[in-house]
């Protein structure tokens, strides 16, 4: 990756279109509805295929068998993964460390539809016999991401119950999320895999009191549950029947498809979290059955690493071009930072180059005023993910040709820069002194030569969003396989958790520790 990494970095990357004859041809490719466009990342072709003999050297194609046949790839917690288990059609025959799970995925599947399509139709009443006009869905990491994604990412769509979140510890959040509710029509989902975390079972605990506050003890038959420990949420006070189960091979990050959605299904209807779920199955399809050639996460997995180890980028930003998309950056931080961002291979040895760069973003064209200035001529490198959506019919005629435009001019932008001739010529013209002249130009210059992604989907719809999920979810696999590293866990989030938990008694004042002189001084200062 360095050597063809070392021959890219000489040529501009507008320059190989016309070098490369079939570069559009070979780097454009569609995939789950889904269109890419990669060739204004910074490889040549030949670069293209020693990224991909790299992938195949390091075994993607076999890893990818592993992960789908659903062998113990999470080493270091002896787990499978199987999150595309969770949106198979019907009739799928996965199995987890060799136990058949999908007639067990379709099982729960069924009962979370049930209950959503009750909880949405009104066929399932409050404990006051009102329909629920309002859902609260308590979770936080992957129990909340996901879900906050794709409520934004589809609000559109009609339907009268309102979706809340609450997710982090600060009261402020839980406090806004039940503010001007009903008890009586509001119903608590509390989403935690473990049901331990912290954060979760403190704004459940508060949920769960200002529904008995509001009802008496009826109030807990207004929680619903989604969890891999079951009996733990059976014994928070969740009857048995609304707690909706999934296995421990579902990644947090990675559970959106599980009943971790239920809320969403409440909200959005089944029909479109069904189709939300083919789109990400359409999209395991094509990961599995595509030649790497022409595999939408396998390329672009291939671009973040030449990127990363082969040009030393060690940050990408993720812009959509639609307002409806702007949380997807949040999604991505954990997907890919928390899967990624590991220093040590998947068999405990020092990994011999960068992992997983930093990710940042909002919606364009509201970054364009932000950070969009460092993008074009910041002395770091950045690449980017553009995604765009080619048509909606929202809002007032003409806005979405006006984002559309901004999106392939910011693409354009940063691959063909604008060298300092230009802008001396156009100063020139203009009459400037010399003294202004060569003050101005180089600031007025872009280098260009920026890379780039863009990913265009036709409409954003469930099963568009489905595969951008899925896209992704792929993606930082195939990263994992290609830095050595195992993608599903995070024992990185262990230590602070851990040190929290002691720090909490010594600001309550009811205990003692040693710390650093820096942590004591602050905990005095917060304690008195
Ligand atoms: O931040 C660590 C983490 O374990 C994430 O991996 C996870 O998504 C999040 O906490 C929430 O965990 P849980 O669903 O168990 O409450």
């Amino acid at each position: 990756m360095t050597g063809a990494a070392r021959a890219a970095r000489g040529r501009r990357i507008v320059d190989m279109f016309g070098a490369e004859p079939d570069r559009l041809e070979r780097l454009t490719l569609d995939a789950a509805g889904l269109h890419l466009d990669l060739s204004k990342q910074a490889w040549t072709l030949e670069g293209l295929d020693a990224a991909l003999a790299l992938a195949r050297a390091c075994g993607v194609e076999e890893a990818r068998a592993r992960l789908f046949g659903g062998e113990r790839v999470n080493r270091s917690e002896g787990r499978a993964v199987l999150h595309p288990a969770l949106r198979a059609p019907e009739g799928a025959r996965f199995r987890a460390g060799g136990e058949a799970v999908s007639g067990d995925v379709e099982a729960v599947r069924d009962a979370m539809r049930d209950f959503a399509e009750g909880v949405r139709t009104g066929a399932v009443l409050s404990a006051a016999g009102r329909p629920f006009r309002t859902i609260i869905n308590i979770g936080i990491g992957g129990s909340d991401l996901g879900p906050r994604l794709v409520h934004e990412a589809l609000r559109a769509l009609d339907g009268w119950l309102e979706l809340r979140f609450a997710s982090n510890v600060d009261g402020h959040d839980i406090a806004a999320a039940l503010h001007g509710l009903d008890p009586a029509e509001t119903l608590v989902v509390v989403v935690s895999k473990t049901f331990t975390t912290q954060e979760t079972m403190a704004n459940a605990a508060a949920a769960r009191d200002w529904l008995r506050a509001g009802l008496g003890k009826r109030g807990d038959q207004h929680l619903a549950a989604v969890s891999a420990a079951p009996e733990a949420a059976a014994k928070f006070g969740v009857s048995p029947d609304r707690v909706f189960a999934f296995r421990d091979w579902v990644g947090g990050r990675f559970s959106v498809w599980s009943p971790v959605g239920l809320s969403c299904a409440a909200r959005f209807g089944w029909a479109r979290w069904s189709a939300f779920l083919d789109g990400a199955a359409a999209m395991d399809r094509h990961f599995v059955e595509t030649p790497l050639e022409r595999n939408a996460p396998v390329l672009m997995a291939l671009a973040q690493v030449f990127n990363a180890n082969g040009l030393g980028r060690r940050a990408r930003a993720v812009v959509p071009y639609a307002q409806r998309l702007r949380l997807l950056p949040a999604f991505l931080q954990q997907l890919e930072m928390e899967s990624n961002g590991k220093s040590v291979t998947a068999d405990g040895k020092p990994v011999p180059r960068p992992t997983a760069p930093a990710v940042f973003g909002d919606a364009g064209t509201n970054g364009q005023h932000a950070f969009f200035q460092l993008l074009h001529q910041g002395t770091d490198v950045i690449p980017v993910d553009f995604i765009g959506v080619a048509r909606s019919e929202e809002g007032p005629e003409g806005a979405q040709t006006k984002l559309l435009a901004n999106l392939l001019a910011q693409a354009e932008a940063l691959m063909i820069g604008r060298s300092e001739a230009e802008v001396r010529r156009e100063l020139e013209a203009k009459g400037l002194d010399r003294v202004t002249l060569d003050e101005l130009a180089p600031q007025r210059t872009f280098p260009g030569d920026r890379p780039s992604t863009l990913i265009l989907m036709e409409r954003l719809t469930p099963e568009a969003l489905g595969a951008l999920l899925a896209l992704y979810e792929h993606k930082t696999f195939v990263e994992g396989v290609l830095w050595g590293i195992n993608s599903f866990d995070q024992w990185g989030v262990e230590l602070g958790k851990v040190l929290a938990g002691r720090i909490l008694p010594e600001l309550e004042g009811a205990a003692e520790g040693a710390h650093d002189p820096s942590t004591a001084a602050l905990i005095a200062r917060l304690r008195g």
